[in-house]
């Protein structure tokens, strides 16, 4: 379980549009004590719990975001791209150095790579919808960590809300197992149909891995072909 420190327990208290209520004696300490507490919490204060924003207040809450560490490196948020009715969604880790650049997920080396994925499952990249598990670069291109794609999951859960796929495509070890509440490596993931809440979930090898190893192409081939045939029984 993610343990949650006080300022973090608040921000995200506040970013669902729940009130903290507090005696006045407790508020006041606060306010005295926690300079820094009461800044984020003033910040994380939308109108509207994020479950129930809609495509432009979702990428105006993302844009503003400051739950965790992260916002400090970057250049500007990464929120998606893609068909917003798209049958497929594909779930990444995190923005890299290009696409913190540039605002677009997977438009480095591994995007290319990607976009080869989708075009041999039948897809230009537009036809699908493109979201990472948390929005901004973590430093030195790390893997995101618990509590930073824990702050980001209300903006990745909405996404999967509004678009509503008929499949998500879990690209890599952080979207699989987030995703799927695993600690299981993707090796053992894979190959197999998944459920995310209704939606069938698959999942494959990242392609900054398969970049390094690129004999594994062929068991993400399989996981494409699974993933088409998949919704192609539940008749989409
Ligand atoms: N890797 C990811 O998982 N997402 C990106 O956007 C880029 C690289």
């Amino acid at each position: 379980m993610i343990q949650l420190d006080e300022q973090q327990r608040r921000a995200y208290l506040d970013a669902l549009g729940i009130t903290l209520w507090l005696p006045r004696e407790q508020r006041d300490d606060a306010v005295n004590s926690d300079a820094a507490t009461v800044e984020i919490v003033q910040q994380q204060s939308p109108a509207q719990p994020v479950s129930s924003l809609g495509w432009d207040g979702l990428r105006d809450c993302v844009a503003d975001c400051r739950l965790c560490e992260l916002h400090k490196g970057r250049t500007q948020t990464v929120f998606g791209v893609g068909d917003q009715d798209a049958s497929w969604m594909i779930i990444g880790e995190a923005p890299g150095a290009e696409e913190d650049r540039r605002g677009e997920p997977f438009v480095g080396r591994a995007g290319a790579l990607l976009d080869e994925m989708l075009r041999a499952a039948g897809f230009e990249r537009k036809n699908v919808y493109i979201a990472n598990t948390v929005k901004c670069r973590p430093p030195g291109n790390r893997n995101p960590r618990s509590e930073e794609s824990a702050a980001c999951r209300a903006y990745l859960d909405r996404q999967i809300e509004l678009v509503s796929p008929d499949l998500i495509l879990a690209v890599g070890k952080v979207a699989a197992q987030n995703l799927l509440g695993s600690d299981e490596p993707v090796g053992a993931l894979r190959g197999q149909r998944h459920m995310f809440g209704r939606i069938p979930l698959i999942v494959t090898y990242h392609p900054a891995y398969l970049l390094r190893s690129p004999t594994q192409k062929r068991l993400v081939w399989q996981d494409l072909c699974l993933a088409k045939m998949t919704v192609a029984e539940a008749g989409r």
